[in-house]
Order: structure tokens, then sequence, then C-alpha cells
């Protein structure tokens, strides 16, 4: 499994680094995979909404309606008919890639597993939704998917009598169509904002709504499809005919010629086989992670800066147990915590380059890597330089692997994401040792830790707490971030050189 992910990881991240020439690194839609899917969700509910006005939910008004739509109201109704359609197309396109990208950079598992558990029934809910969306239209690709619905079910021990003869005679009932017209307009999506709402609900800030550029060309591009190639139905349904041609969707219909090749036990087995898998993935195998973040009161000022910065909700502030002046407290939710480190980062005690002589404790911090450990290994490696340019490389555990470039002159520091960095540790390596301090990290805008590049970012430019004191020297901090990759661990080599290199000009 390990080696699958390695090769899906190398792929998925030279994939992205082509988008990033093509779009840069905010804009990269592999970076906002979820937001972008919220975005077609929001298409598909404004142009369902419209084509609901002019939609007869009736067996007999349902495929004239549509007829008008797509040929008489052209212009406005077969837009948003168009649009409706593949918007639905590019919900389960960048679901789907959302789904591997996150397996394959190894976010679905340990504390994270809970996402990727809520996520497998969304997909299967948005392929029901879109089936049943076929369904209403009620033409002869809407006959087929009853005929084969029918045929699949009436294979299930639970369901007592056959569904597949009313359809053959074309005995479909108002009162059945009114279910699927529920089902399509109200039951599922509510179940699956309901769903979606518990998949997103161990995560924190969560930026719903994808950069509005990348908004406005996906619209654009779905708009551009929807003139060129508008979505148009298949004849209309003749009673006892089955459909001889089918252009199927196959984003949303591929278990139909799976089960008509394969017949519906077959289909079943594999479509359930294949879910059940995927929502035991998590565990297989399991991913032994760090003991979470401790909180140490005596040193808490209950400022909630590490509530604030935490990426996965994971800390939240209760008011004061130890009768201090502070109202509150941090708590750590240990089921949340992914022990990133973030948060003894952002805590305004993590100074431990104050020159202070006593053991360190920050107000919260990892037991495994505690600021005291921190402090000694930097004061360690501050020591051991010499030379020309000597230069402290910070980096993470997901990003460009920094350890090659250890040298006299280059001392290196692997934190488990760059959101550890306490700003006051760029300061004192300036004043112990270090000529410059080069801070690298995930590639921009793809944080494995979501929010750790960004507040770092901040902290430096004195934009959140804890600021980087104003009198340390800016030029001679640099921030460069790669992923692992050969080409761009030579980049990070290049970038570090030059950066020395500019330090002797000083
Ligand atoms: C309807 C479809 C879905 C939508 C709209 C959606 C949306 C989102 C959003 C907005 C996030 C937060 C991203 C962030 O801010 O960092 C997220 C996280 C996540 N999603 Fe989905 N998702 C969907 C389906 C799925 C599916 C099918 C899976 C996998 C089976 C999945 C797995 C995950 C995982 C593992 C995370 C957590 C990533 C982390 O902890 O950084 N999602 N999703």
């Amino acid at each position: 499994m390990d080696a699958l992910r390695r090769m899906g990881n190398k792929g998925v991240l030279s994939i992205e680094n082509w988008l990033n020439h093509g779009f840069g690194n905010s804009l990269n839609p592999f970076y906002h995979l979820g937001s972008l899917t919220f975005f077609f969700f929001w298409i598909v509910l404004v142009s369902g909404i419209y084509i609901f006005v002019f939609f007869e939910t009736n067996v007999g008004g349902a495929f004239l309606s549509v007829e008008y739509m797509t040929h008489e109201q052209w212009w406005m109704a077969g837009i948003m008919r168009s649009l409706h359609r593949y918007a639905s197309d590019a919900a389960v396109i960048s679901i789907f890639i959302h789904m591997i990208r996150e397996f394959f950079r190894d976010r679905y598992r340990g504390v994270r597993w809970f996402s990727w558990f809520t996520g497998v029934p969304t997909l299967w809910l948005v392929v029901v939704l879109g089936i049943t969306g076929y369904w209403l239209v009620w033409d002869q690709l809407a006959q087929y998917i009853a005929l084969a619905t029918a045929e699949m079910v009436d294979w299930l021990p639970m369901i007592p009598s056959s569904m597949v003869f009313n359809f053959l005679d074309n005995q479909i009932t108002d009162r059945f169509f009114t279910l699927m017209a529920f089902l399509h307009l109200l039951g599922l999506p509510v179940a699956l904002v309901f769903l979606l709402w518990t998949h997103v609900s161990r995560i924190s800030q969560i930026d719903f709504n994808p950069p509005r550029a990348l908004a406005i060309g996906a619209f654009l591009t779905l708009l551009s499809l929807s003139l060129l190639k508008p979505a148009v139905s298949h004849g209309p349904v003749v009673a006892g005919h089955s459909p001889m041609v089918l252009h199927l969707d196959w984003f949303y219909l591929n278990i139909y010629p799976l089960a008509d090749a394969l017949g519906p036990a077959l289909a079943w087995s594999i479509s359930t086989g294949i879910t059940v898998l995927l929502m035991l993935l998590p565990w297989l195998p399991s991913k032994k992670e760090n003991p979470p973040a401790e909180v140490n009161l005596e040193q808490c000022s209950g400022c909630s800066q590490c509530s604030l910065d935490c990426p996965y909700g994971a800390i939240s502030m209760q008011p004061r147990t130890d009768g201090k002046k502070a109202k509150f407290e941090p708590t750590v939710n240990v089921t949340l915590c992914t022990a990133c480190g973030i948060c003894s980062g952002s805590c305004v005690s993590s100074s431990p380059f104050r020159m202070s002589k006593t053991t360190l404790k920050s107000g919260i911090e990892m037991p495994w890597f505690s600021m005291e450990i921190l402090r000694q290994e930097v004061k360690q490696k501050l020591a051991g330089l010499s030379g020309t340019g000597r230069t402290l490389l910070i980096g993470c555990e997901h990003g460009g692997d920094v350890r090659p470039f250890e040298r006299p002159e280059v001392a290196t520091l692997v934190l488990p994401c760059s959101g550890m960095l306490p700003p006051a540790l760029l300061d004192y390596a300036l004043k112990n040792g270090a000529d410059g301090v080069f801070v690298t990290g995930c590639r921009d805008g793809d944080c494995y830790h979501r929010f750790g590049n960004m507040w770092t970012e901040k902290r430096i430019a004195g934009e959140r707490e804890p600021n980087l004191v104003k009198r340390a020297d800016r030029r001679r901090i640099e921030q460069f971030r790669v992923s692992n990759s050969k080409g761009e661990r030579s980049d990070l080599g290049q970038r570090l050189e030059a950066f020395r290199l500019s330090l002797q000009h000083l």
C-alpha cells in the first residue's frame, strides 16, 4: 500500500507542478477541489430551481416540458438544463480527484479517518442523485435506466414483488414518478447537505468558496460547453419497445453497462465490495501518529491563539480551572489532534530563545518534541556552524527534504510542520551563530497540515500573532517552499546557495 501511495503521490505532484505553471499556486484547481465541488453544487442548485419552474412532474408531461426547455426556450431554460448537467458531471470529476488526491497525499488515515469515512457515502449519494435526475426526463434513456434499475433491485432478496414487469409494460405510475421527483428535488439533496456537513465537521476554517478567478473560469467553461454542445434528450418512450441506441453519461450511469455485462449479482457485489474497501482503507493499515498536544497551564496566558491556529478544530477554549486571572484555558480534543505542532508555534510563550537558563516550557506543546528539545537541538546546530554564509535551514516532514543540504555552513532542522516554528527562534538563530535563516515547507497552497505555511508567512510578516520582532533583519530570512520531488529539491538547493551568497553582501 505504501509503495502504491508513494507512486501515486509522485504522479499527483507532477500533475500539480504542471498546473502550478499554468494557473499559479493560488489558482491551482487541485488545491481547491472541495470548494470547487461546492461551487458546482451551487450551479446545480440555481439551474435546477430555474428548470423546475418549467418542469412537469408527471409521466405524461415530463418529456414534453424538457423538450420545450431544450428547443423553444433554448436561450435560457435550455442553457440552464445544460449547465445543470455539466456542473453535475464536473462535480463527480472533482469529487473523484479529491478522493484520489487525499489518498495519495496520505491525508485519509489516523485522525483524518473521519473525513474519509464520511466522504465515501457522499459519492454514492451524488451518483444516485444523478441517476434520479436522468430518470425525470422520461425519455428512452430514462426508460433504460428504469428497466435496468428494476432488474437490479429485483435481484435484492428483500424486495418482495417484481418491479421489472411494470416497466416492461410501461406501467410506471405518476405516484412512482412523483417519488423519483421527490428524491431528486428534496430527499437526496437534503441527505447530501447533512452528509457534507458531517464530512467537514472535523476540520476548521474551511474555505467553502474557491478563489473568485477560479470560480469564474470554471463557470465560463461550463457555459461555453452548454452553448457548444447543449444537453439534449433521447427520443420519447415507446410502450413495449426497448431503446436501441443510448448515449450514456459515464460519470453517473456506469453501473448499468456493468450490470448488463455481468448480471445484477456481480454488479452489486463489485460496487458493494469497492464501497466497503474504500470505507476500510484508513485502517489498511492504520497510521501510527505521534502523541497529541499537551497544555501546560502555568505557562498559558489564555490568549486562545493556539485554538485560532489549529487546522483541525482540536483545541477549544474552556473556563479557567487554575484560578489565574485569564478567563480561558485551551483543552485539546485528542481524537482530533494530528500532532502537527502548529499550536506550539503559535503559543506566545514559545520563546525558547530568550536566553533563559531554566527548562523551557510553552503553554501548549508536543510531549515528544517539546520547546526545550527544540531549543537544545537549535543550540547544538548553531554551535556546529562554520564558514561563510552560515545558514539555519528549517524544513518540514512533508515538503522538500532539507537533510541532504546539511554541511558545516548549513545546519538543518526538520519540524512536523513549518507552522510549528516559533518566530522567536528566527531572531534567536540570527543572534546566535547564523548569518541567515532559510524556511521551507510544502508547496505554497498545498500545506499538508492546511495552514502551517500560511501562519508562518504571516507571523514573519508581522501580520499574525506571535509576530516576529521588528528588529529581526528580514533580509537575512528567506522563505521558499517546494515538494520533495527531485527537481524541486534541486531548485531548493539553488535558491539556498543564492541566499547564502546574498548574505555575504549584507
Ligand atoms: C460531495 C463531495 C465532497 C465535497 C464537497 C467535499 C469537500 C471537502 C472539503 C471542503 C474539505 C476540506 C478541505 C480543506 O479545507 O482543507 C474536505 C476534506 C476532506 N475530504 Fe472531502 N468532499 C467530498 C467528498 C469526499 C470523498 C468522496 C472523499 C473520500 C472518500 C473525501 C475525503 C476527504 C478527506 C480525507 C478530507 C480531509 C483532508 C484533510 O484533513 O486535510 N471527500 N472535503
